[in-house]
């Protein structure tokens, strides 16, 4: 049987189960179950604000409308960025007439706090920090860097649902938190390959009340009232509201919201099953010279999203696992690739040679450890071609 790069486990019975509340009372729209995922997220991860959203990707667009509205920002104003990542996190930007400033990335693929620290000018206003594969990079830096600055974090944590970051031993217990509760906003994906996936939706977390506000009129249209909160409510002229801003259809469901409440149950003891897997691939490419696997920050417990691993013979790799029927990603091509980012081609050469060389190996719920096996004998012989 083929090998996937991505296999979602959905638990079919249970989430019927919580479909059919939806279909029994009948709503299945914003509201109703939405509201109960949002609570339940915020309880799993500490947040005090969450938003359901339909996609990572408008969450992301949304998020930066919210930051842009309230604290002025020009067009033209400049967010630092990352290449390697999905295109999601730099259109957002350009959807809000700011400005993506490339900065180059480091051995763990997130973005150099060097690199962006020499980028920063007046225009400034903002750091998109992209967790990659779940891992925290040198978000800390990152942090320090937005604080010493005045500048906005956005953390893109499509990646990163289930990441902690681990504050402190105590012999071998330790504590920790969730990814994102320090940034400005965290935006997470629940697309259909992520960890918690519901088929497509995405989840805003504002650090700030009133930006959440905001953001839930902004995901309806610039509606001051949600329609499940006015047909609830008692009293007279409950068909009234205002429309205070050009917003957008981009809120959650109360369907995907419970695909949702069933994965997020879930979501630790996958994330723990996807760390075993990374261990045997680590194992598998031990001193190995022509595999370098991308490391996580030890300082926290990834969700590990992804497993990437660099060779030097990227592509010929590839064909060789595709004929033995085992199909990996490529997270991500250096955006600056692509004919809209080329303006900056050649500013962020780490990244771009990471992006010829890396491959994502085949992480899910079903893949067995002979899978595993067999994807890292095939890659050494791969690489010995
Ligand atoms: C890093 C990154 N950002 C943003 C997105 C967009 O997420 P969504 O599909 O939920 O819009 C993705 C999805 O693949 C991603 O990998």
């Amino acid at each position: 049987m083929a090998i996937q790069v991505f296999k979602p486990k959905y638990r079919t019975e249970e989430v019927l189960e919580e479909i059919r509340e939806c279909l029994e009372i009948g709503w299945t729209g914003l509201g109703f179950k939405t509201e109960r995922l949002e609570e339940e997220w915020k309880k799993y991860t500490n947040f005090s604000n969450a938003h359901f959203v339909a996609s990572n990707t408008v969450g992301l667009q949304i998020a930066l409308k919210v930051l842009k509205d309230v604290n002025k920002w020009k067009n033209g104003d400049e967010v630092i960025t990352t290449p390697l990542t999905f295109v999601s996190s730099n259109h957002s930007i350009l959807y809000n007439n700011l400005k993506p400033v490339f900065a180059d990335v480091d051995d763990q693929l997130c973005l150099d706090p060097k690199s962006v620290e020499s980028l920063i000018t007046r225009k400034t206003k903002a750091v998109m920090f992209v967790g990659i594969g779940g891992n925290i990079g040198q978000y800390k830096a990152i942090k320090e860097l937005c604080d010493k600055h005045g500048l906005k974090l956005i953390l893109d944590a499509a990646h990163m649902a289930g990441t902690k970051v681990i504050n402190s031993y105590h012999g071998s217990i330790f504590t920790t938190d969730h990814i994102g509760l320090d940034a400005d906003v965290s935006i997470f994906s629940f697309q259909s390959v992520k960890n918690m996936p519901t088929a497509d939706g995405g989840m805003i977390c504002f650090k700030n009340k009133d930006y959440d506000v905001l953001a839930r009129k902004l995901s309806w249209l610039g509606i001051d009232k949600d329609t499940f909160n006015r047909t609830n409510s008692k009293g007279s002229y409950k068909w009234d509201y205002d429309v205070i801003d050009l917003g957008f259809k981009a809120h959650g469901n109360s369907v995907m919201a419970s695909m949702g409440l069933v994965a997020l149950k879930y979501l630790d003891e996958d994330n723990s099953r996807r760390r075993e897997i990374c261990k045997i691939y680590d194992k598998g490419f031990e001193n190995n010279p022509l595999v370098t696997p991308i490391q996580h920050n030890s300082e926290c417990e990834s969700s590990r999203h992804l497993y990437q691993i660099k060779v030097p013979n990227r592509n010929e790799v590839m064909e060789y696992l595709n004929a033995n029927e085992i199909y990996p990603g490529v997270h991500y091509k250096d955006n600056t690739q692509y004919e809209m980012y080329s303006y900056a081609q050649g500013t962020c050469p780490n990244a771009h040679k990471a992006s010829e060389e890396v491959i994502s190996l085949p992480l899910h719920m079903f893949l067995t450890e002979e899978d595993a096996e067999k994807v890292i004998k095939t890659i050494i012989k791969a690489t010995k071609r």
